[in-house]
């Protein structure tokens, strides 16, 4: 439980934590490369250390030093059967990229996870995984976790997703590492692309043509170094505080700005927020850049742009949060994946922001806020969901008296630092 209030202005400088799926693949890759490899600036949060646990129990050694970690990766074949059942915590990149992993693997693993993560939708992996010749079971009809899987020999297959998921992407190509012939992923909007960006450094046969990806089985990859990058997702809720906040002007330092993750940027843009993007870098292969996020006084609702959806789906809750602040009616729809999230982040949302006063209408794959409005303290739930819990955070600073945010351990997921951090920037 944490208490915020009404806040003066942010001033000052942060680093966000490092980007959460990079670490994830970062740990992954490393783990089925053969030799060495480093990592640094890795997530130290539940979630990447949910995916760490994994490979220690499918027998890789993994050292984890003060500023790096070091993985003595097994290669493609040489991961082992673990003695029991995988935990994956609350994190849905490791369950369904693992999957992809697994089922390149001649042994039995079973996987599980928390409560919320035994209630998001598996299928979608499972599916197109079986069609590769995996031999997987999920509970209620391969629907939900556990999920066991005794991998095989795979053939290669052309999967056309329904919906635009980096996870589903993810989890198919790791398959097709191991699969014979070409396995290609085709999705309706491109989701984030980091899978596509590391694998082929690391001499995977990989190959992007438009909304497809290509890859080929049956080539080892290399051991490799790498320094993670800041996450925008962590980002968002300290850009969204500052342009909210009057008064505000905050530098963010080494944010990663890859376009399939800044979808928030372009919409803040729309709105009329004040954000300067200087110092762009490259890190490791990824965008990088400082914000300089200032309060923006008159900010306009707007209807977000469908094609957007993907590239910000993680940052909803604290868009809605904003959306609050902003003049007129800030339309969010095609967003049903949000129901899925580690909360179904549209009914959490419009629920919570309701008790603080907010105008919210939930729709079937989105959300219509109306603002703006003066919100209110009092106490409010994360339902366990790390993003709800940040973005109710930052609704405190601006709502009159305390706001009082349950369930807030949860932050520990992905920006364990949240809380000291924001506090750093409202003294
Ligand atoms: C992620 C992909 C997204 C995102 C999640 C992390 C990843 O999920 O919401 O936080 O690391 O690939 P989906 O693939 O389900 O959209």
């Amino acid at each position: 439980m944490e208490m915020i209030s009404l806040s003066g202005p942010l001033k000052g400088e942060i680093s966000p934590p490092p980007d959460k799926s990079i670490s994830h693949r970062a740990i992954m890759f490393a783990a089925i490369a053969r030799g060495e490899s480093t990592l640094r600036n890795l997530l130290r949060a539940a979630d990447p250390m949910s995916t760490m646990d994994a490979f220690r129990r499918l027998g890789v050694r993994i050292e984890d030093r003060e500023k790096e970690v070091i993985i003595h990766g097994a290669g493609l074949e040489g991961l082992r059967e673990p003695v029991d059942v995988i935990d994956c915590g609350n994190s849905g990149t490791t369950i369904r990229l693992l999957a992809g992993i697994l089922s390149g693997q001649p042994f039995l693993t079973v996987l599980t996870g928390d409560d919320s993560l035994r209630k998001r939708p598996m299928k979608r992996v499972v599916g197109p995984l079986k069609r590769m010749g995996a031999t997987i079971l999920g509970r209620d009809g391969d629907m939900f976790a556990p999920l066991a899987i005794r991998g095989g020999a795979l053939q290669g297959i052309h999967h056309v997703s329904e919906v635009a998921s980096a996870q589903v992407k993810s989890s198919i190509l790791l398959a097709g590492l191991y699969a014979d012939g070409e396995t290609i992923v085709e999705e309706p909007h491109r989701s984030r692309d980091h899978t596509e960006r590391m694998l082929p450094a690391l001499g995977a046969d990989l190959t992007v043509r438009g909304l497809k990806v290509h890859i080929r089985g049956g080539r080892e990859l290399k051991p490799f170094e790498i320094t993670v990058p800041g996450d925008f997702s962590s980002a968002a809720f300290f850009i969204c505080a500052a342009l909210m906040v009057p008064g505000s002007e905050i530098l963010i330092r080494n944010t990663g700005i890859n376009p399939t993750r800044t979808g928030l940027l372009e919409v803040l843009k729309m709105m009329g927020g004040d954000i300067e993007i200087v110092n762009q870098r490259d890190v490791s292969g990824e965008p990088v850049a400082d914000l300089i996020c200032r309060h923006s006084g008159r900010l306009r609702g707007v209807e977000v742009p469908h094609e957007l959806v993907p590239s910000m789906i993680d940052e909803f809750p604290v868009l809605s949060v904003l959306a609050t602040q902003a003049e007129g009616e800030t339309v969010v729809r095609e967003a049903g994946e949000l129901r899925v999230k580690e909360s179904d982040r549209i009914a959490t949302t419009t629920r919570e922001l309701r008790k603080m006063g907010a105008d919210v209408e939930e729709l079937p794959d989105g959300m219509i806020i109306k603002g703006p409005v003066k919100l209110k303290g009092g106490t409010v739930s994360s339902h366990d969901d790390h993003r709800l819990a940040m973005a109710l955070a930052v609704a405190g600073l601006v709502a009159e008296g305390d706001t009082t945010i349950e369930g807030t351990s949860s932050v520990a997921i992905s920006y364990p630092d949240f809380f000291s951090t924001l506090k750093t920037l409202t003294v």
